[in-house]
């Protein structure tokens, strides 16, 4: 059981953000991941749709024999993780925007939050602002336009650019100190939103954190691989692979690209 894979989804490429933490924190363990690029982006549809897909995307992890699933989509988790701890008999791991830490390190007592509409409208975003962000100023951004870019492999591009400009700049005016990436597509641009903020804003993700809360799971439930044996990583993405390819040509550990029908 403990060999058994952990598994990841996404709405496409932004995910490998958090895997890439995973499988630093947590060498030894194999893993399989679903890029459901093909429905990019999650964010611009509806709660329902956003737990159909997940459903989807769940229940084809089960199938490859998953031990573990991490959500690595804020869109996904805050529109599903509490449907899916209670329909199916697997841990789940979730990413959040990582207001907490964001409101409780504020000096300023702004902070801002770049994350997409799904996020934004959900109502466990809801939650989570009014118990940990009461009492400061948050101002949200929906980052529309972000994901599709990325998908297509733009990270670089004049237009992620224009958009950045256009979604931070106003954040700046309320003088916020944390800007929450709530998208695990996010950290890619971070480069470019630190040409925009400069040294005075700290970029927080939650990518980290997933990583330590998995591990401290998988030790928790005995799920964890203590020995090292041949390590595989395995990932899926439903539409022509080059993007998914491009986006992992940082890693240094074996891996896998396939496409396929999901
Ligand atoms: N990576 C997803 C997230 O963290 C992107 C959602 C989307 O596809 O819009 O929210």
């Amino acid at each position: 059981m403990n060999n058994l894979p952990i598994g990841l989804f996404d709405s496409g490429i932004g995910g490998t953000s958090i895997w890439k933490e995973v499988i630093k924190l947590l060498p030894n363990e194999n893993t399989i991941y679903l890029a459901d690029s093909k429905n990019a982006p999650y964010g611009e549809k509806s709660s329902d749709e956003i737990l159909a897909l997940s459903i989807k995307n769940t229940e084809l992890l089960i199938t490859k024999g998953c031990k573990l699933i991490i959500i690595a989509c804020n869109t996904a988790t805050t529109n599903a993780i509490e449907y899916l701890r209670k329909n199916y008999n697997i841990p789940f791991i979730g990413i959040e925007p990582a207001i907490k830490p964001a409101a409780l390190l504020s000096k300023t007592g702004a902070i801002g939050v770049l994350a997409t509409k799904g996020t934004l409208t959900s109502k466990l975003f809801e939650k989570t602002t009014k118990e940990y962000a009461n009492n400061i100023t948050h101002i949200e951004q929906d980052g529309e336009g972000l994901v599709s870019l990325i998908e297509q492999g733009k990270l670089n591009s004049p237009e992620i650019k224009q958009l950045l400009e256009i979604y931070i700049k106003p954040m700046l005016t309320y003088n916020i100190d944390h800007l929450v990436l709530g998208c695990t597509h996010y950290p890619y641009l971070i480069p470019q939103i630190k040409n925009i903020v400069g040294d005075k804003v700290k970029i927080i993700d939650s990518g980290e954190a997933v990583a330590k809360q998995t591990k401290a799971i998988l030790e928790k439930i005995h799920l964890n691989i203590e020995v090292k044996t041949a390590v595989s990583h395995q990932f899926y993405i439903n539409i022509n692979k080059t993007v998914l390819q491009n986006i992992l040509n940082d890693v240094t550990v074996n891996f896998n690209v396939e496409e396929l029908e999901f």
